[in-house]
């Protein structure tokens, strides 16, 4: 007996990449518990295994894991194919991996932490977009969404070379989705930026306050006006409109998921 998907995003075929925790791994339940197929990228291969085999039990046949260094062009040109035969196509593509860097100022930072950052950071963005296009073209309507930060928007000290690739995400972003709609390939391309939110990248900000996360999360909420940091279903609800057909005029676009902290 097939079974139709029904969902927002029923019939469409995502490629989710730092899928194995954190945001990705909230993402990638929000779309599969809405219909889609969702191809689970990470390097950390069991980690998007298992989140892929969670996801199968509740929804049968909608998860796949892959093992997936965003900064290594082979590895797109291979995820992206594997992911495609898999699913029978591709439709969303959702760049999220990414890291924090080390907490360098102007005089410390050093040239392996820049270059580690911007490889994984924003010249994965590229790579993906790159590789995935043809195939986004072939599925359109199709969206592409890359996760900045508000530290693409906003910057802090020490954060240099985290803030310099999530303001690139956000103009790269742009750029391809200007490239798409003059091409007319209903390819959609948008950025999320979400403030902290409860993930293992704010495991330094923990560190920093002793381990206390109580006190860390205090420090981190001072500049937000709703005075609490955000949960990954709160970006993931963004992910989930930006993927549906919902948001078919919204191309080009940024979305501060923030608690209301650069409204200020
Ligand atoms: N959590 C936040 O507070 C926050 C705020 C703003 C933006 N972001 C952005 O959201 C995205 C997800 O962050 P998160 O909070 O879920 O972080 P996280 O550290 O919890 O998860 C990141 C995932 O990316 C994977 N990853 C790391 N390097 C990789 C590589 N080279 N190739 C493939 N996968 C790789 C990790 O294994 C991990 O599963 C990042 O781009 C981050 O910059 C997060």
């Amino acid at each position: 007996m097939t079974t139709t998907a029904t969902g927002r995003v029923a019939g469409k075929k995502a490629l989710i990449t730092g899928a194995a925790g954190g945001l990705g791994q909230a993402m990638g339940w929000m779309l599969a518990r809405q219909g889609a197929k969702v191809a689970l990228t990470d390097v950390d291969l069991a980690g998007v295994q298992a989140l892929a085999a969670a996801i199968n039990a509740e929804v049968p046949g909608s998860a796949f894991a892959y093992a997936h260094d965003v900064a290594d062009e082979a590895a797109w040109a291979y995820v992206v194919e594997a992911a495609v035969a898999d699913m029978g196509g591709l439709s969303i593509l959702v760049n999220n991996a990414g890291i924090g860097g080390d907490l360098k100022f102007v005089e410390t930072d050093t040239i392996e932490n820049w270059r580690r950052v911007q490889a994984i950071n924003i010249e994965s963005i590229m790579l993906g977009c790159k590789h995935a296009m043809k195939h986004l073209r072939a599925s359109a309507p199709s969206s592409i969404i890359n996760i900045s930060s508000v530290a693409g928007l906003a910057a802090a000290p020490g954060m240099g070379a985290y803030n310099a690739t999530k303001a690139a995400v956000w103009m790269y972003t742009k750029t391809v989705a200007l490239e798409a709609a003059k091409m007319d390939w209903n390819v959609r391309s948008n950025s999320v930026h979400p403030v902290f939110i409860k993930t293992p990248i704010l495991d330094p900000f923990i560190a920093m306050a002793g381990g206390d996360e109580a006190k860390a999360h205090e420090r981190l909420t001072r500049g937000i006006p709703l005075k609490r940091i955000g949960e990954p279903d709160d970006v993931a609800y963004c992910v989930l409109y930006l993927a549906s057909d919902e948001s078919k005029f919204v191309t080009g676009s940024e979305f501060k998921i923030d608690g209301g902290m650069l409204a200020q």
